[in-house]
């Protein structure tokens, strides 16, 4: 079982996956971290996100195994992985990475922005979970706060609102709700209730396959 589950920022998709993992037994990779990851990496060398022959090399040398947790978790690593990510040859990489994982025969939960679309467009089930913009920011300044960042919630929205353009607009894998994906918008539900309504939707879906 492939379970795809998409979305902007900060929309709960994170969560919910990791939850869809734990509920149904599978193992579950947030590919938004392989961006973090290749967007840190050039940051850290030196470099700009926006070009090509760092960010490749970067994301060819990535080790998936040893991606630092809480520093790709910044918001300058948010904004690089949206760089380095409009870049095809970036994707192709990461492609491969993803449809790895995705094919071990003990099935699997990713999140990102074009699993349902792009990588496992054969996903048992596809979900696309969204929330409003402001709802997004307030979540990730806590997060960040949490972390000690200090960012104003003016600034954060507009970055927020920033790599939501970046996402939606660029030519490679755009973000985009997948055909066959339910909707969740997780706005005004706790962390709790929306896992019950993934579960309900996932179990749903199980219960009538695809004609
Ligand atoms: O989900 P997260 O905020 O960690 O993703 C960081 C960035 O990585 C996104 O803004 C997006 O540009 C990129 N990304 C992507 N495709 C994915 C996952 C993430 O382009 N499957």
């Amino acid at each position: 079982m492939i379970i795809a589950v998409d979305g902007p920022t900060a929309s709960g998709k994170g969560t919910i996956a990791k939850q869809l993992a734990e509920h149904y037994g599978l193992k579950r990779l947030d590919t938004g971290s392989l961006y973090r990851a290749v967007g840190l990496a050039v940051l850290d060398a030196g470099g700009d996100p926006d070009d090509e022959s760092a960010a490749v090399a970067a994301a060819r040398s990535l080790d998936l195994g040893a991606i630092d947790e809480s520093r790709i978790r910044s918001s300058a690593a948010g904004l690089a992985a949206s760089r380095v990510a409009v870049i095809p040859a970036v994707r192709a990489v990461m492609r491969e990475a993803q449809r790895a994982f995705a094919a071990d025969p003990a099935g699997a939960v990713l999140d990102g922005r074009d699993i349902g679309t792009v990588i496992c467009p054969e996903a048992t089930v596809k979900l696309f979970v969204t929330a409003s913009l402001a709802e997004r920011t307030r979540r990730r300044l806590a997060e960040l706060h949490a972390r000690g960042e200090t960012i104003s919630f003016a600034e954060l929205e507009r970055q927020i609102a920033e790599r939501d353009q970046r996402d939606a607009n660029r030519k490679d894998s755009p973000l985009r709700q997948a055909e066959g994906a339910h909707l969740l918008d997780t706005t005004s539900l706790s962390i709790e209730a929306a896992a019950e309504a993934a579960f309900a939707l996932v179990d749903a879906a199980l219960s009538s396959p695809k004609s």
